[in-house]
């Protein structure tokens, strides 16, 4: 596979580790659309949410998205909302390979828990409500998600065999 690979799925699904996992196996570039958001601003996600609002991100994200180099192999991990916004998904399935990362709503609970603060969406919800947020929003957004080339679905934190199928389907 030559073009760019697009790992897409709702947030703590392991966008970002698995990503950088699946470029270091590959020996190609890693791009993290979140962390480059961060340092194209100069500004926390949190941050920016405060100082601009939701629309503005959303905006700027599509910008970046369509900014990297569709020329170059290489994994992209995308923003949990990236995918649903504008034709950002129509965009990344015509300039490279999307991979969908299905994690079950239990396990995104589990882990979202412990890294909510950081995450303008959730930093403000109880247990209960993450959990309620969590099946709501991924209800709405499996309709972009679910147009990914690829979907990879999984229910426990087993990193280990969701990086072989990554590998295998990167290899196609
Ligand atoms: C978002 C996901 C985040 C980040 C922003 C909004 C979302 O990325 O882009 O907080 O709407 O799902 P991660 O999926 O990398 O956490």
């Amino acid at each position: 596979m030559q073009s760019s690979i697009f790992l897409i799925g709702f947030m703590g699904s392991g966008k970002s580790f698995l990503g950088k996992e699946l470029a270091k196996s590959l020996s190609i570039d890693f791009i993290d659309l979140d962390h480059s958001f961060v340092e194209q601003n100069g500004l926390s996600i949190n941050e920016f949410f405060e100082q601009f609002g939701e629309t503005a991100f959303r905006e700027q994200e599509s910008i970046l998205l369509k900014n990297t180099d569709i020329k170059k192999k290489q994994v992209v991990s995308t923003g949990g909302g990236t995918p649903c916004f504008f034709d950002n998904m129509e965009w990344m399935n015509f300039n490279g390979t999307t991979i969908f990362l299905n994690a079950s709503a239990d396990l995104l609970v589990q882990r979202l828990d412990k890294e909510k603060m950081h995450r303008p969406l959730l930093k403000s919800l109880s247990y209960s409500q993450l959990g309620e947020f969590i099946e709501k929003k991924i209800e709405e957004r499996l309709a972009f998600y679910n147009q990914a080339k690829y979907i990879i679905n999984f229910e426990q934190n087993n990193e280990h065999t969701v990086l072989e199928k990554l590998i295998q389907i990167a290899q196609k």
